[in-house]
C-alpha cells in the first residue's frame, strides 16, 4: 500500500514535507450541507455512526471540498462505553446521554472490556472501507476517547456544566475512580489496537476534559492513563507503524510531561503558542494545532493573518523549520462554521508553508 499524499505521517514522525499537513477536528458534520443530507437520509446521527457505508461516506465528504492531508474516521469517542453496556443516545439540542450510567462501585465492578468484534465490528468494519476507498490518497486517523473523559461522561450519564459527580466519585473514592479508569484504559487500549490493524494509520486520543481538573487531579486521574496507553498500546512495524497523537483541551500546563509519555505527538488548544508548546517540549514530538475554531468567524483576511501567525510561530521557535508541525484546530468546529471560510484556511495553509 503505497500512500500518494503522506505529508502526514511524515510530519508526525518530524521527517522532511514539501508543506505542512492540514486536517480539522470534526471536519465532517453539521456544517456541510452533503452531511444533512446523509444524516437525514439515515435517520440519526447514531444511524450513520453504525452504519459502515454511510460513515465512509461522510468522513470522505470534506475531502471531496477541500485539501486536506488526512481523514478522520467517523464515529464517536461514546462507542466505547455504549459497547460497554451503558445505553447511548443522543436527545436532539441536548447532545449524548446515557441510560445506564455508572453511579456505584457495583456499578464499576460490572464494567469489563468488551469484545471488540462481537460490540464494535461496525467501526472496525468502516476502517476497512474508508481504507479501500480512500485508496491510498491519504491517511486515515482512528480515535478514542481519554480514559478520564469516557469516564466523565460515563459517570454524568451525559454532558455536563461542572463535572459534579465525576468529581465527588475521584475525591471521596479515589480507589473506586482508579478502578474505573483502569477497565476503560484496557479498553480504549483494545479499541485504538483493533482499529490499527483494521488499517487506520494514525490514532489520536482526545482528552477533552482533561483540562477541566485541578493540576494536582489531573496528575493522578489523568495523565497516569494517557502515559499508559502511549507505553502499552501497539503501534505495528517499521513504516507501516501507526503514530499516536494525544489531544487533550487544556493540556498546556502538561506540556513537558505529556511529551515525555512516549506518544509521537501532541495535540493542544490555543490557549498555548505553537512557539511556546515547542521550546517545551523540545523537539522530542511533532505537534499537533493549534488554532482557535471561533477564528473561522473572522473575514477571509483575519483567516489568513491568524493561519500565517501559527505557522511562522512554529517554524520560529523550531530552527526556521516547519518539519515536525501538523496544522489543526485547538478544538472542533461548530455547526455553523461557513465551509467557505474552510477552504481558506486550508489553502492558505498550503500556500504558506510550502518549502
Ligand atoms: O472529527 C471528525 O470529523 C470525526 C468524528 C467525531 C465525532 N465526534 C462526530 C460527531 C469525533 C472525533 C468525535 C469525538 C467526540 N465526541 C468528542 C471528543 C472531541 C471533542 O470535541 O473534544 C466528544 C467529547 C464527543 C461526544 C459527543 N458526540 C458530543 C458532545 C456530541 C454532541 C455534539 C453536538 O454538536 O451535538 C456528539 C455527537 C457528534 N459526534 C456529532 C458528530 C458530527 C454531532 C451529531 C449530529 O447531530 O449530527
Amino acid at each position: 500500500m503505497d500512500l500518494r499524499n503522506d505529508r502526514f505521517l511524515r510530519a508526525l514522525r518530524r521527517q522532511p514535507v514539501d508543506r505542512s499537513p492540514v486536517w480539522l477536528m470534526r471536519q465532517a458534520g453539521r456544517y456541510l450541507p452533503e452531511y444533512r443530507e446523509t444524516r437525514r437520509r439515515a435517520g440519526s446521527f447514531l444511524a450513520m455512526a453504525k452504519n459502515p457505508e454511510l460513515a465512509c461516506e461522510v468522513t470522505l465528504q470534506p475531502l471531496r471540498r477541500f485539501e486536506l492531508d488526512a481523514a478522520i474516521l467517523f464515529s464517536d469517542i461514546l462507542t466505547v462505553p455504549d459497547a460497554m453496556g451503558l445505553g447511548l443516545y443522543f436527545v436532539e439540542g441536548e447532545g449524548p446521554k446515557f441510560e445506564r450510567p455508572v453511579r456505584s462501585e457495583a456499578d464499576i465492578a460490572r464494567l469489563a472490556v468488551p469484545d471488540m468484534q462481537e460490540k464494535l465490528g461496525y467501526v472496525t468494519d468502516a476502517v476497512r472501507l474508508i481504507r479501500r476507498e480512500l485508496d491510498g490518497a491519504v491517511p486515515l486517523i482512528g480515535f478514542s476517547g481519554s480514559p478520564w473523559t469516557l469516564a466523565c461522561y460515563m459517570v454524568e450519564g451525559g454532558g455536563s456544566d461542572n463535572h459534579g459527580r465525576v468529581k465527588a466519585l475521584a475525591l471521596e473514592n479515589p480507589k473506586a475512580m482508579h478502578r474505573l479508569l483502569a477497565v476503560v484504559t484496557d479498553a480504549v487500549i483494545a479499541y485504538l489496537d483493533a482499529q490499527r490493524r483494521a488499517g487506520a494509520q494514525a490514532l489520536q486520543v482526545f482528552d477533552t476534559w482533561g483540562g477541566v481538573l485541578a493540576p494536582h487531579l489531573y496528575r493522578e486521574f489523568s495523565l497516569p492513563y494517557l502515559t499508559r496507553i502511549a507505553a502499552e498500546l501497539p503501534r505495528g512495524d517499521g513504516a507501516q507503524a501507526a503514530p499516536l497523537i494525544l489531544f487533550g483541551k487544556g493540556n498546556a500546563p502538561y506540556l513537558e510531561a505529556l511529551a515525555g509519555s512516549g506518544a509521537e505527538a501532541i495535540g493542544m488548544d490555543w490557549t498555548v503558542s505553537l512557539g511556546e508548546a515547542r521550546r517545551r517540549t523540545g523537539g522530542k514530538v511533532a505537534l499537533q494545532g493549534n488554532l482557535d475554531p471561533a477564528t473561522l468567524y473572522a473575514s477571509p483576511e483575519a483567516i489568513r493573518a491568524e493561519v500565517v501567525r501559527a505557522l511562522d510561530d512554529y517554524a520560529a521557535a523550531n530552527g526556521g523549520s516547519r518539519d515536525g508541525h501538523v496544522f489543526n484546530l485547538g478544538h472542533g468546529m461548530s455547526p455553523d462554521m461557513d465551509p467557505d471560510r474552510v477552504r481558506i484556511l486550508v489553502d492558505t495553509v498550503h500556500a504558506h508553508s510550502a518549502r
